[in-house]
């Protein structure tokens, strides 16, 4: 979603800026500006669009020491020029992130003078500000802020002081860069992986006042606050695509060391059993829990589900999965018992963060499980577990969706050990995890096999996937990847379901995907294949069976244990969606009106 970058030192802003905006791109957005300082003042330079739209159309004679730029996701106002950020009034710019939800309330207040110039909700921040006429800029922002309610990152200049940026953070990441003699601003670290590494993560109702030789941070109610910055464990090379087409294809490729990383340290071969150093679960608090109830949005949630049945199939404490932003609205029930799990790759999803504050601030207890170092969910979280599977850049969720699945089996690993599990159980899943990176390998180099039926698939407009229990969760995050970056319609159903409703549906040109690993279940899924041919619809089987499946394309993966089998079987479905929309000539890794990172509700 919108990304925020900034730049103040002795060189010119203007290429740090387009660079920064170029790596936040893959955050989804849809127009993109910059606001620099030169010599003659300040210029705003906007543009609805791509960045490189932006980088074509900017005037030859921008330059400045001192800017701030943004790339917007439209929330409040079209997607057009004009309500592009930067917003100025008077010698004030500002970029922002997140929703002024008084917004209204003040443009019919205490700013029912003001001309607007733009529909969106930030602009209310930049007429605040230069309503504080005279001050020095951080006190004129504190001041601002103090006036709204919403969630905020926010940075602004003004040409009237061009020897500092202020910053400010509420409930939308903001991040300063210490570099030697210049600073930089960002709202995620990636943008400034070529500059610097030393970053200082700003906290909720924190400001920074940034000079080209060093910062100030404190509080908005004005009391200082001491910063360190900290290394971001990010470099170049991680954020390039390293010789393949797109992020996803690349992202798809890594899963096998993705693997490796979220198993490294983790396995305790000895005692059949996991070590998890990041989360503060001691035997005794194992014993005492009735339930877990995980959280997340999307291929979070998705991944959720797996790993709730994961846990509850191998360590029988209950468990279930439930859409972040749901659970927090329906007034849930917070039990000093039950153990939350909050899964976000990005750690700054909004719903699933607003949910991990509703449970602490009920008293319940909330662990994470997050991708992004350092990230507001991670931080929110009493404890977790990382993923460790590197940046993912492409909108479509793919290696973190599998790094998920494996952190959920050693929870359960390290939860079951200490209740039921025996430890030949123990050893089962692990033999399972150690062959999984090679057993992904072998699903990778089936590549043209999922290009063959990608051919079939992608003249459908409708398509089905059914699954019974595990795989039914690996049939929704598979319709959830054909829908967001193929755009076909795609809908995933408990195969039992068919015949209360899709089957309707069903015909010649309905392809169906069926997720039938070889367990107890293997007849039930061929009744459904029957149901489907019957009706004369087009049935791809994916499957660890070798058993022969009249009339129906079928994709073979390894056989694993049953708990692990939704890994394999979840990445031919990403390799399946992922080609039919390189035959639909998609633009894979930034699909139309979706965001990587939602931080907005
Ligand atoms: C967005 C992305 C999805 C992602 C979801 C949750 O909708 O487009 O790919 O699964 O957010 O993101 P998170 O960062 O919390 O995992």
């Amino acid at each position: 979603m919108c990304g925020i970058v900034g730049y103040i030192g002795a060189n010119n802003a203007v290429p740090t800026l387009f660079e920064g905006l170029q790596r936040l791109e893959y955050r989804g957005y849809d127009s993109a500006g910059v606001a620099i300082c030169g010599r003659n003042g300040m210029k705003i330079h906007k543009q609805a669009g791509r960045v490189a739209d932006l980088v074509a159309t900017a005037p030859k004679r921008l330059r400045g020491t001192v800017g701030i730029g943004h790339t917007r996701w439209a929330t409040h106002g079209e997607a057009t020029t004009v309500n592009a950020h930067p917003h100025t009034s008077g010698s004030v710019a500002i970029v922002h992130n997140g929703v002024i939800e008084n917004a209204g309330e003040l443009r019919a207040g205490v700013l029912a003078n003001v001309a607007f110039a733009t529909d969106t909700d930030s602009e209310v921040l930049a007429h605040l500000i230069a309503a504080q006429d005279g001050a020095a800029l951080e006190d004129a922002v504190r001041a601002a802020l103090l006036m709204v309610e919403g969630a905020y990152g926010v940075a602004v200049i003004d040409q009237r002081q061009p020897d500092r940026i202020v910053v400010a953070r509420n409930g939308s990441p903001v991040l300063l860069g210490v570099g030697n003699g210049e600073h930089f601003v960002a709202s995620d670290a990636a943008a400034l992986v070529r500059y610097t590494d030393q970053v200082v993560y700003l906290d909720d109702r924190e400001l920074a006042v940034i000079h080209a030789d060093g910062f100030r941070t404190f509080t908005l109610d004005a009391a200082t606050t001491t910063k360190q910055p900290v290394t971001a464990a990010l470099t170049a090379d991680m954020t390039g695509t390293s010789g393949h087409d797109d992020f996803m294809h690349k992202e798809i490729w890594e899963q096998p060391e993705a693997v490796h990383s979220a198993l490294r340290g983790r396995v305790d071969h000895r005692f059949s059993t996991a070590h998890l150093g990041g989360i503060d679960l001691v035997p005794k608090d194992v014993l005492t829990l009735r339930r877990i109830k995980v959280l997340g949005c999307g291929s979070a949630y998705y991944a959720g589900m797996v790993g709730a049945q994961l846990i509850e199939e191998l360590t029988r404490i209950p468990a279930d999965a439930e859409a972040a932003s749901e659970f927090r609205y329906r007034k849930p029930v917070i039990e000093a018992d039950t153990l939350y799990v909050a899964v976000s790759q990005s750690g700054e999803t909004y719903d699933t963060l607003a949910a991990v504050e509703e449970i602490k601030r009920k008293g319940g207890r909330v662990i994470g499980v997050v991708n992004t170092p350092g990230s507001t969910i991670s931080r929110a979280c009493e404890s977790g577990v990382y993923l460790h599977a590197g940046p993912e850049i492409s909108v479509a969720s793919t290696k973190t969706f599998t790094s998920t699945v494996v952190v959920f089996a050693l929870l359960a690993l390290y939860l079951g050990r200490i209740r039921d599990m025996g430890p030949a159980d123990g050893a089962r899943l692990i033999g399972a995890l150690d062959t999984l990176p090679g057993q992904i390998a072998a699903v990778l180099d089936e590549e043209s096999r999922m290009i063959d039926v990608a051919h079939g698939l992608a003249a459908a407009a409708d398509l089905f996937y059914i699954g019974r229990v595990r795989s039914y969760h690996v049939a929704l995050e598979g319709a959830q990847k054909m829908k967001e970056i193929t755009y076909l319609h795609a809908e995933a159903y408990p195969a039992a379901e068919l015949k209360h409703g899709p089957l309707a549906l069903i015909g010649a040109g309905t392809p169906t995907v069926v997720l039938a690993p070889d367990d107890e279940l293997w007849d039930k899924n061929m009744a459904s294949i029957a149901e489907i041919q019957a009706r004369k619809g087009p049935v791809v089987v994916v499957t660890d069976c070798r058993r022969p499946v009249s009339g129906a394309e079928r994709i073979l993966v390894p056989a694993t244990e049953p708990e692990l089998q939704p890994v394999l079987l979840g990445v031919v479905l990403q390799l399946l969606a992922y080609h039919v929309a390189r035959i639909l000539g998609r633009d894979i890794d930034r699909p139309r009106n979706l965001a990587k990172s939602v931080t907005v509700e």
